[in-house]
């Protein structure tokens, strides 16, 4: 069995971090989120991976190389434009031949894995084998609907009026019947190939389709409040580790990473924590789920509840909360006089100010 990891698109509602750089690579407890689904499916016994990658492929490749740092085998496919997610299988289909194969969305988070639903699909090999789990807002989904027996019978992508409030999770399995049914279909009114259109084809046309109820946790971490909950999630089962320099002036309560290089001077940090390499963190208060990346500096400030990638610096400022902060920002205060903002933003970025 192969696999299909896609890691193109392009993010929009995570700008202006997207602008710069892959919606897949930003961090989660310090790992991007592509990391947990490549180790997903080294776990579940995979090794040849094919990545699909699209404007931002030269740093995803970056990130993770030819893979054997994840026991994988990595192939780049290039897609020129983000056409849909059949269109990705399309493009990969010389790479997949013959093969059955696991499709991961890399943008998604499954805590529990994908160990038992791959053992279930190499069992009963249907054409597909989709996940499914309810969520309160249908419509931003693939929505499936089951018969009195909890068989799919038709699926719709993003609908305006859900059939169900069942979401397809962004891990499929599939046989090389969905070649089929990615050559047959046409573009959506979004104008995408749709996987929900290539899947309804396969059950339309006689085809075996299997779907799991997963109770277990999943985000799609497409947008800043879903990825702060999955940062909380993953910080909450770290363990403390503290390797990097903590002075006598600091304190450091609960589950509290601070990597090899970090720097904690005069500071109170309240787990879960994690302070990456490189980082200095001086004359402040870190509150609980905060990721600070390498190389940050965060001066004489609060911050609570965020996300900060590599190499931003925030001096002299309270509070942060609920933020994710680019990589290389800087923060600081704005004179007291004359009373106003100064702000330098990227396009597309989001400021709240209480003033
Ligand atoms: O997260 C689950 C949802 O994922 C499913 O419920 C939907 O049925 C499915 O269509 C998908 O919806 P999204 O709108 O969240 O998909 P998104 O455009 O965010 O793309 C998902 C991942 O696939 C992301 O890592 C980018 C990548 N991608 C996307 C497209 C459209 C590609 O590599 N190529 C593409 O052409």
């Amino acid at each position: 069995m192969k696999a299909l990891v896609l890691a193109g698109g392009s993010g929009t509602r995570l700008r202006p971090i997207t602008h710069t750089s892959a919606k897949q690579l930003v961090p989660v407890a310090n790992k991007p989120v592509l990391f947990y689904g490549l180790e997903a499916t080294a776990a579940a016994g995979v090794r040849e991976v094919g990545i699909v990658v699209g404007d931002t492929h030269a740093e995803i490749e970056a990130a993770v190389g030819d893979g054997s740092a994840f026991g994988l085998r990595v192939t780049y496919l290039r897609q020129e434009a983000p056409l849909g997610l059949a269109h990705a299988v399309r493009i990969a289909g010389d790479y997949l031949g013959r093969d059955d194969f696991v499709m991961y969305l890399g943008d998604n988070f499954i805590v529990d894995g994908i160990n038992d639903l791959v053992a279930r699909f190499a069992r009963d090999r249907p054409a597909a084998q989709i996940m499914l789990t309810k969520v309160s807002d249908p419509g931003q989904f693939g929505v499936a609907e089951l018969d009195l027996e909890g068989r799919v019978v038709g699926l719709e992508e993003k609908p305006a009026r859900p059939r169900s409030d069942l979401a397809l999770v962004g891990v499929y399995l599939f046989t090389a019947a969905i070649h089929d049914a990615v050559a047959e279909i046409r573009p959506s009114r979004r104008g995408e190939l749709e996987i929900t259109d290539a899947i309804q084809w396969l059950i339309d046309h006689g085809h075996r389709v299997e779907s799991t109820l997963i109770s277990g946790y999943w985000k799609d971490t497409g947008n800043v409040a879903d990825m702060l909950e999955v940062n909380r999630l993953v910080l909450e089962s770290q363990d403390a580790r503290v390797e990097g320099r903590v002075d006598d002036a600091s304190e450091l309560i609960g589950r509290v990473v601070v990597e090899r290089g970090a720097v904690v001077e005069r500071s109170r940090i309240v787990g879960p924590v994690v302070v990456g390499t490189g980082a200095v963190i001086s004359d402040s208060y870190v509150g609980p789920f905060t990721s600070i990346a390498a190389d940050c500096v965060i001066s004489d400030s609060e911050i609570e509840y965020s996300i900060v990638l590599p190499r931003a610096s925030i001096a002299g400022v309270r509070r942060i909360e609920a933020s994710l902060i680019g990589h290389d920002v800087e923060v600081t205060p704005a004179p007291a006089t004359p009373r106003a903002h100064r702000l330098v933003l990227g396009d597309h970025s989001k400021v709240q100010i209480s003033s």
